[in-house]
């Protein structure tokens, strides 16, 4: 069984990851979106509440599983018998950084391959921290997000 791990902040989960969820999924018998939960990151939402959105919006995946970790990817994907790290990359700017973790988890862990699936490029511009920035302004957030969330998420703002 092929299992692969899609970590993130998903501080909230944009419709950019969720199109890297829908395609990663077809690819792998298990796809387990990880949520990293950050202790000195102050993210928006609480690790809970990302897996809880994340749950929601991924239902229809049968083979999709949420769950939150803290520490390293490397044992995180060790504890769900992943073999596989799946990131997504938009533009440029994301490959110095994603280059860097894929070689230091290769370097923590032989055993992995981060696999990088290149974002649709309808989505090549969202961002989480957009997604916040907007929010706090009280923006549109139609077509960012799924459509699920944006309730949650205006909550926030309130
Ligand atoms: O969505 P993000 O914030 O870009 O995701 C970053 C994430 C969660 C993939 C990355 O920060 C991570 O893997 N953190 C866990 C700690 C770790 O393993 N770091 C790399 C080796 S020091």
């Amino acid at each position: 069984m092929r299992i692969a791990v899609y970590p993130g902040s998903f501080d909230p989960i944009t419709n950019g990851h969720l199109d890297v969820i829908e395609r990663a999924s077809r690819l792998y018998d298990k796809l387990i979106v990880g949520v990293l939960s950050n202790v000195s990151k102050q993210p928006l939402f609480t690790a809970g509440e990302r897996v809880k959105m994340i749950a929601q919006v991924t239902e229809h995946l049968e083979n999709v599983e949420v769950d939150s970790f803290t520490g390293l990817l490397v044992d995180f994907a060790k504890s769900k018998k992943a073999t596989v790290i799946v990131k997504g990359l938009r533009t440029v700017a994301d490959f110095e950084y994603e280059f860097q973790m894929a070689l230091l988890n290769k370097a923590l862990n032989p055993e992995y391959e981060t696999m990088f699936m290149m974002t649709d490029t309808k989505y090549s511009y969202i961002s989480s921290s957009m997604v916040r920035e907007l929010a706090g302004f009280h923006g549109d957030l139609t077509g960012l997000v799924p459509r699920e969330i944006i309730k949650v998420i205006k909550e926030k703002y309130k």
